[in-house]
């Protein structure tokens, strides 16, 4: 099926999600979730320049949100990437629109919050949003399938990552802002899903082989944020978002939703697109566990030296 057709099969499934997504999906202000009697002028404006000590925020927390924000903040590629795969008509039209308005306030409130409270450097937050925006996000032009596989992931995985940096900062005004982010993330999910699962009947093969190759070839969509390699690890090491936590409570729970290892029927190229996913798995959960483990090591490591 090409593209063309497979838009308008999924057409009527997207229009029904949408209208769901509006009726599930409550208003919010991101105004609301910002602590804003703790603000102060910066130098320009005869205020305090800011200097890390301000900060209440651990150094990991302070990564955490500052890779949350930046990725955010790359929207407009993101919007880009998703018109260009869904189009600007009928219900895909709507959606595209209605989602980014949705995205745009996520990096709103999480710059105003660490403004605010000076939880990062301001200076270096602007470079390296500068930096990001100016590389942008390029998906290589991927089918509407893979983009549909993609973001389902993806959204799962910005949800978990919001909520475990708001549980690991420690500041019930953070945990409480990236909660209310993650479930935005939460819906556009579960929409993404929905025609991820329409799909799958529509489609079976075709849209087995782009979720195996989704699962295979993942990269977060900030892996473009400058010093993300070092960044990410430093994210893994505190449980925030690792390998374990990917396999687990991203790509497994979507791929049961769908269930992918029960479907019928396929062809012979849907098949090896299902047993090379299956692979995938068993390497991705082996890597995992080496992660694990070897954290884990260090940990004990680290406490024994410091009974000495
Ligand atoms: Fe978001
Ligand atoms: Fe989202």
């Amino acid at each position: 099926m090409d593209a063309g057709q497979l838009l308008k099969e999924l057409e009527p499934t997207v229009e029904e999600n949408l209208n769901r997504h509006l009726g599930v999906a409550k208003e919010w202000m991101p105004h609301e979730y910002v602590p804003w009697s703790a603000g102060r002028n910066f130098a320009l404006l005869d205020g305090e320049p800011w200097s890390v000590e301000q900060s209440t925020l651990s150094p990991t927390a302070r990564t955490a949100l500052e890779v949350n924000l930046l990725t955010e903040d790359n929207l407009p590629s993101y919007h880009r990437e998703v018109e260009r795969a869904f189009g600007t008509e009928s219900a895909w039209g709507t959606w595209v629109n209605r989602w980014t308005a949705e995205e745009g306030r996520h990096a709103f409130c999480i710059r105003d919050y660490l403004l605010v409270t000076r939880g990062v450097n301001p200076d270096e937050l602007e470079r390296a949003r500068m930096e990001t925006m100016e590389t942008g996000y390029d998906s290589g032009d991927k089918p509407l399938l893979n983009v549909c596989a993609y973001v389902s992931f993806q959204e799962l995985a910005t949800r978990v990552s919001h909520r475990n940096t708001g549980r690991y900062t420690e500041d019930p005004v953070a945990d409480k802002l990236l909660t209310r982010v993650a479930m935005d993330e939460n819906l556009h999910m579960v929409f993404y899903r929905n025609i991820v699962s329409a799909a799958l009947e529509l489609a079976p093969n075709d849209t087995m082989r782009a979720i195996t190759d989704e699962v295979k070839s993942f990269q977060m969509p900030g892996n473009i944020i400058p010093g993300f390699r070092r960044k990410s690890v430093q994210i893994a090491k505190a449980g925030i978002y690792d390998l374990r936590i990917h396999h687990d409570d991203v790509v497994l729970p979507l791929l049961r939703q769908w269930k992918v290892f029960e479907l019928e029927g396929l062809d012979a190229e849907g098949e090896q697109a299902r047993s090379e996913l299956a692979e995938t798995l068993q390497a991705l959960d082996a890597e995992a566990s080496r992660f694990v483990q070897k954290r884990d090591e260090a940990a004990a490591k680290k406490a024994t030296r410091s009974e000495d």
